[in-house]
């Protein structure tokens, strides 16, 4: 990579008609899942509607995606001043209110994506106080997964299934915003404090000597020893998935904004740095970083979606100059890539914004689809884009 300076939004032709395509979309979806949520991932080209399960109804709000529709319907409204996104999506913030209050599908960290997307953006755009009192109270439920001695928070299932004791994963640092706003808006120190603590113990333990990441990592609960990384939506426990690396460039540099702490800053340039160094020629990874040039493995869209824009929110916050442009410059050639090669040709060719993601190869889930959460990195990716670095993110 070269570090001359990359071409801006305002110079892209690209990038107008890329914005528009992904409105339509979002648009035509709005109408198409009105009070209710589609499926975590397309199934050929299409979301299906959320399907029933686990006492709730189909098209219910449960599991960690739901709020990436309403996160793309704000971002949308920010980005072409459309009421009809505003509308949509506060009603989802109404429904996530009662979603937390009626303690539905609580038993996760991902309530940080949750409502940081559904009910912080509301807050943060409108002044909404029914969405604000809602992240509050989703703030709070994080908080009951921090184990102590640890200092971690436990990603996944009840806190006394013992097949999920004492483990985290790397898409948890982006769950953490919702702790350091909790702490901005209530003064209680006790959700930054979890939030430096894990933050730290991911940096330590799940970041790898080489820049690579595990996926997941398990401490002991009653001594808080850190034990063994392992995977779940990776090749194997000592690959690197590529997503869990988007995480990790992202997911730490957005913890070092908030905290800061140069280590965490550090470690958000080692993935950044492993993750560039193992991209394929069209700059969007394989499904898991063990596959390189040549492979015909599954590529994973939403991985760069992700990576784009934690690479521009480090180079907001990169200390030297040549880094920060070569980190711009990747996010911008990644962003071209995926509106030339992995955005539909025409907006109604799919109702996913970008095509070709994996959600989880291992267990044949979502392989070679459109995924909630690609659609929405590719739109803030777009956002951060068109508006350059003074676009301020939710997280
Ligand atoms: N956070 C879950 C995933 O990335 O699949």
């Amino acid at each position: 990579m070269t570090s001359t300076t990359p071409t801006r939004a305002t110079e892209d032709p690209a990038i107008a008609p890329a914005v528009a395509q992904a409105l339509a979309t979002v648009r035509r979806n709005a109408v198409t899942f009105a009070g209710s949520y589609p499926d975590d991932t397309t199934r050929a080209g299409r979301y299906p509607l959320r399907p029933a399960g686990d006492g709730f109804g189909v098209g219910a709000n449960r599991g960690w995606t739901t709020s990436f529709v309403p996160g793309a319907q704000w971002v949308a409204w920010e980005l072409s001043g459309d009421d009809g996104m505003r509308d949509a999506a506060l009603a989802h913030a109404r429904d996530f209110a009662r979603r937390v209050r009626e303690g539905d599908d609580l038993e996760t960290h991902d309530l940080g994506f949750l409502y940081s997307l559904s009910c912080v953006a509301p807050w943060r755009l409108l002044d909404d106080e029914d969405a604000r009192s809602a992240a509050i109270l989703a703030a709070d439920h994080l908080m009951r997964r921090l184990l102590e001695p640890a200092g971690i928070i436990q990603a996944w299932g009840d806190l006394s299934d013992p097949q999920q004791r004492g483990r985290t994963i790397i898409d948890s640092l982006m769950n953490m915003p919702l702790l350091t706003w909790a702490a901005e808006q209530t003064g209680d120190d006790r959700y930054a404090d979890a939030v430096r603590r894990h933050t730290a113990q991911l940096r330590d333990h799940i970041l790898r000597p080489d820049g690579s990441t595990f996926h997941t990592f398990y401490w002991d609960t009653e001594t808080g020893a850190a034990l063994r990384g392992a995977t779940e939506q990776g090749a194997h426990d000592d690959s690197c998935w590529a997503r869990g690396q988007a995480w990790g460039i992202y997911g730490f540099a957005l913890n070092h904004r908030a905290l800061p702490d140069a280590g965490l800053l550090e470690a958000s340039r080692r993935c950044a740095d492993y993750f560039l160094d193992r991209l394929p020629e069209d700059g969007v990874p394989f499904w898991d970083l063990v596959y390189t040039d040549g492979s015909d493995a599954p590529r994973d869209s939403s991985a760069a979606a992700i990576a784009v824009c934690g690479l521009f929110e480090l180079a907001g916050l990169e200390t030297d100059a040549a880094r920060a442009a070569r980190y711009t410059e990747a996010a911008d050639g990644i962003l071209t890539s995926l509106i030339t090669l992995y955005a539909p040709g025409q907006s109604d060719e799919s109702d996913a914004l970008i095509l070709h993601g994996v959600y989880d190869l291992p267990k044949g889930v979502g392989v070679d689809e459109g995924t909630l959460w690609g659609d929405y990195f590719y739109l803030e990716a777009l956002a951060r884009r068109t508006a350059g670095p003074s676009w301020r993110p939710v997280w």
